[in-house]
């Protein structure tokens, strides 16, 4: 019998856990049916707005490669060495709605045991934006969406209203959540920015404002590196640039930081992990640290724009992991999940040798006290 790799996450029954992130694999139609065909469990729409969208006159993402037979990291020097991260200045979807509208009925018809999550964005400083995210909301609900992603972590915004600026202040990310749980028939994720000093503020603004669950997370706040030869920087446009995101590899046990955070501050609130993924090892770092799916961008981007080996080898991974510990009574996600949770700890209560003590430098050890304080004893 082949293990049973369904679960269910914030109510949304899914054939497996693996969702293809809000990005450029879900920017179509065509491309979220291929997911599907591939097996990806769920998707994460591109996110929708209703401003027009105009993105930058050039590439919008690139990837960075260290190459040890050239020495070189760079995104431009050939696809040679191995992939370190993606950099993307890119805005939400172009689309306006009205062009999602049909697309998303049809989606959801042709694959009505799939997850179709609609990721929307829209801004917080009047209440017309305001409006905007529950206009949003209820077309894509209409359409058959299973839930919503509130995206209050695009790292590309000037407006200090939207994107990772509503993300990065809790009122405005409660306010937000709010709003949209007052006419959301089905669950909302917010996902969260890393740019910020301590994300289990912002988690736990959103799960106040009935968040259903918290995704973590967008990319991280970045520039593109220089070119040593030119002296302009590998991404610009007339030879500038702007912050954009990190994503893949590299963010991976940046972001798992952050999530380890979120869950133990919040243990029975539901988190989807992303940042970093490209196979099922990865994935059981999110699952162990407790969170309920994961999402994948960067690796499905560099497998046939959709990740059908990226989805193959998350699942076979998976079925092998729980072949493999059956004795220890995997039967599904729902075994393991969490079960390195509180094994992140403060520095202190990280054993010392030949059992010294150690206070987290709260005490004087090794200097004298009162006035010596910060003076050597010897
Ligand atoms: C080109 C590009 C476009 C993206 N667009 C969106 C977007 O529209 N909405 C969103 O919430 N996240 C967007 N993201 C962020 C991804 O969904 C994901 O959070 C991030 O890339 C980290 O995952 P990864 O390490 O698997 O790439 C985008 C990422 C990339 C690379």
């Amino acid at each position: 019998m082949s293990a049973d790799l369904s679960t269910v996450f914030t109510g949304i029954k899914f054939q497996n856990p693996f969702l293809l992130a809000s990005a450029p694999p879900t920017e179509s139609e065509s491309n979220i049916m291929r997911a599907f065909e591939a097996g990806w469990g769920g998707v994460v729409t591109k996110t929708i707005g209703l401003h027009p969208v105009v993105n930058v006159a050039g590439p919008k993402t690139k990837f960075l490669r260290s190459n040890p037979e050239t020495g070189t990291l760079s995104m431009n020097k050939g696809r040679g060495g191995v992939l370190q991260s993606s950099w993307n200045w890119e805005l939400i979807s172009d689309k306006p709605l009205d062009w999602w509208v049909p697309r998303l009925g049809r989606i959801k018809k042709a694959f009505p045991d799939r997850v179709l999550i609609c990721s929307i964005m829209a801004g917080s400083g009047s209440d017309k934006e305001l409006k905007a995210w529950q206009t949003l909301a209820k077309a894509c609900q209409e359409q058959g969406a299973d839930g919503l992603e509130l995206n209050l972590s695009c790292p590309h915004m000037d407006r200090p209203d939207m994107g990772s600026n509503i993300g990065k202040d809790q009122a405005q990310c409660s306010f937000v959540t709010q709003v949209v749980k007052e006419v959301a028939k089905i669950p909302v994720w917010a996902k969260l920015t890393p740019a910020s000093a301590d994300m289990t503020v912002e988690a736990g603004a959103v799960f106040r404002g009935g968040a259903d669950a918290v995704v973590s997370s967008n990319t991280f706040p970045s520039i593109p590196l220089l070119d040593p030869d030119s002296l302009e920087f590998e991404m610009n446009v007339d030879g500038l640039v702007s912050s954009g995101g990190l994503g893949g590899p590299s963010i991976l046990p940046l972001s798992l930081a952050n999530m380890v955070r979120m869950t133990q501050a919040y243990p029975d609130k539901a988190f989807s992990g992303i940042g970093g993924i490209s196979d099922f090892n990865h994935a059981l770092n999110y699952f162990l640290l407790g969170c309920g799916t994961v999402q994948v961008c960067t690796a499905a981007m560099l497998d046939h724009a959709v990740g059908p080996n990226v989805i193959k080898q998350l699942i076979a991974g998976m079925q092998r992991f729980l072949e493999k510990n059956a004795s220890k009574g995997f039967k599904s996600l729902e075994d393991f999940r969490g079960l390195r949770r509180e094994r992140v700890v403060s520095h202190s209560k990280i054993r010392r040798p030949e059992d010294s003590d150690y206070a987290g430098g709260y005490d004087a050890e090794g200097y004298a006290d009162g006035e010596l304080a910060g003076t050597r004893k010897s």
